[in-house]
């Protein structure tokens, strides 16, 4: 597939392009990856107050999160009929549950009878029953008990008793909800993303073996955005500029399946920002920072890379790690950050060295969210699913180090937290001569337009829906061009 290309968002970064290293990969590379494309999303600027407005994430709340697929959880935390998952998000809650027949459902999670929420955690239950009363439903939803019954003939007779459900669908070990009983089916928003991950990466032989979750001092789309773009690494991470290719990241917009789009960081190569460093120096810095081998200790043959020295190197070490034969998997599979992200909120990376999914969710307020970081390690080969690792709650003033097993990811992603309650403070500028809106990049940030896009759309549709004014939403528009 070519690239689309159009006059705004033509520039480019200097130094090699994503495509140009899979093109000199020492193996075969899956398809998937040279399908790029981009899209010009505009350059007006995107006002602040959609990251810090009330009004707004109510907007968000009722019509965006209530719409669209959400990843809830991992099929392996379902592996027995009764096993549940409460998910919430933005006020809304299901119990996503496996039923007797094995077939996978999520009940909203509100009692019939005076609302309480019937599940706060997950478990394994034979049946749920509220706490308050005593209503109870089988796995199937279905009213199985009303102690005292007799006074509620109405219920009995003239209503539906059964748990309302939401969408469900499966794709590659995740369930994801939806709660709107119109939405778009889940194969044809995911498109993308079926087709690649169904042709080249194995995502159903993954398990789930590091989640946790924690709540950060920024808007969920502050969070989502410090996780997408390879443009601060000059700023907040300098310390790997000597091994990430940063602004020559590749960004892929498909418009035939614009709820998913791609991020490709480059590994193994040195950042354009820095003057010419040898491949011998770019091995160097890569094997000292990922703790495969002591600095100095690996040399790069001459007409050899950095890149194909390093690959080869995670290939010897992950393969018994992982219990997989890694010969034939490609550099760009070992090195490079895949991510992908389906509108709204989920975003799993692809390729065998990277084994990360994220997700986000909103907060109780436009200033907090909820970020989960998942690692989806392979199943060994010849070996039986390992169970799924349990989830792993930080509070805002915790650290991602207090995470056990998140090893030395916890601390890139402090250098990217400290970030971000400073993004949520200055999104709050907007006094009189103060500027009112963000400047995304035209290229390198084009997919954070393309995502306040969708929302505004969500928006809209629910705001006409319910007959509601859509002028509502006029302050918080990103003007056209
Ligand atoms: S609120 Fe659930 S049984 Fe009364
Ligand atoms: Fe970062």
């Amino acid at each position: 597939m070519t690239a689309i290309e159009s006059e705004i968002g033509k520039n480019r970064s200097t130094g090699p392009s994503v495509q140009d290293l899979l093109v000199a990969d020492s193996r075969q590379v899956p398809l998937s990856l040279t399908d790029h494309s981009y899209v010009s999303q505009g350059k007006a600027d995107v006002p602040k107050l959609r990251y810090t407005s009330h009004e707004f994430a109510a907007l968000e709340n009722e019509y965006m999160w209530t719409r669209t697929w959400q990843m809830a959880c991992t099929l392996d935390e379902l592996a027995q009929p009764g096993d549940h998952v409460v998910y919430d998000v933005a006020d809304q809650s299901l119990i996503v549950t496996r039923t007797k027949d094995g077939s996978i459902k999520a009940f909203h999670n509100s009692c019939l009878h005076r609302g309480t929420k019937l599940r706060v955690e997950d478990g394994r239950v034979a049946s749920f029953r509220c706490p308050f009363h005593g209503w109870r439903w089988d796995l199937n939803g279905e009213l199985a008990e009303i102690p005292a019954q007799w006074d509620f003939p109405q219920v009995l007779h003239e209503s539906d008793t059964d748990l309302p459900q939401a969408l469900v669908a499966v794709w590659c070990g995740f369930v994801f909800v939806n709660l709107d009983p119109e939405a778009m089916p889940f194969e044809k928003v995911a498109d993308k993303l079926i087709e690649h991950f169904g042709r080249d990466f194995d995502m159903e032989n993954r398990y789930k073996a590091f989640h946790a979750v924690k709540e950060v001092p920024a808007n969920w789309k502050v969070c989502m955005e410090a996780f997408a773009e390879g443009y601060h690494v000059i700023a907040t991470h300098p310390q790997i500029l000597e091994f990430a290719g940063d602004t020559n990241s590749e960004y892929s917009i498909w418009a035939d399946s614009p709820f998913v789009t791609r991020f490709i960081n480059g590994f193994g190569i040195q950042s354009p920002h820095l003057g010419d460093l040898s491949e011998q120096q770019v091995a160097d810095a890569y094997l000292a920072f990922s703790a495969r081998s002591a600095r100095g200790s690996v040399e790069v043959p001459d007409g050899s890379s950095a890149r194909e020295v390093v690959a080869e190197i995670f290939r010897s070490v992950m393969g018994p790690i992982y219990g997989k034969d890694l010969s034939n998997v490609s550099d760009s599979e070992m090195l490079d950050a895949h991510l992908y992200h389906l509108f709204p909120a989920f975003a799993p990376w692809a390729g065998v060295g990277q084994s990360l999914t994220y997700r986000w969710r909103p907060g109780p307020t436009p200033d907090t969210c909820y970020m989960d970081v998942l690692r989806m390690m392979p199943v060994p080969d010849g070996q039986e699913r390992p169970a799924p690792a349990p989830i792993q709650r930080l509070k805002l003033e915790q650290s991602w180090k207090e995470a056990e097993g998140m090893t030395g990811l916890a601390d890139v992603f402090e250098q990217d937290m400290a970030n971000l309650p400073k993004v949520q403070l200055g999104l709050k500028i907007t006094a009189k001569n103060a500027k009112k809106g963000v400047s995304f990049g035209l290229y390198q940030e084009a997919r954070m337009r393309l995502i306040h896009r969708h929302i505004d759309q969500c928006i809209i549709d629910g705001l006409n829906a319910d007959h509601r004014d859509v002028s509502e939403l006029t302050p918080f528009i990103t003007p056209p061009g």
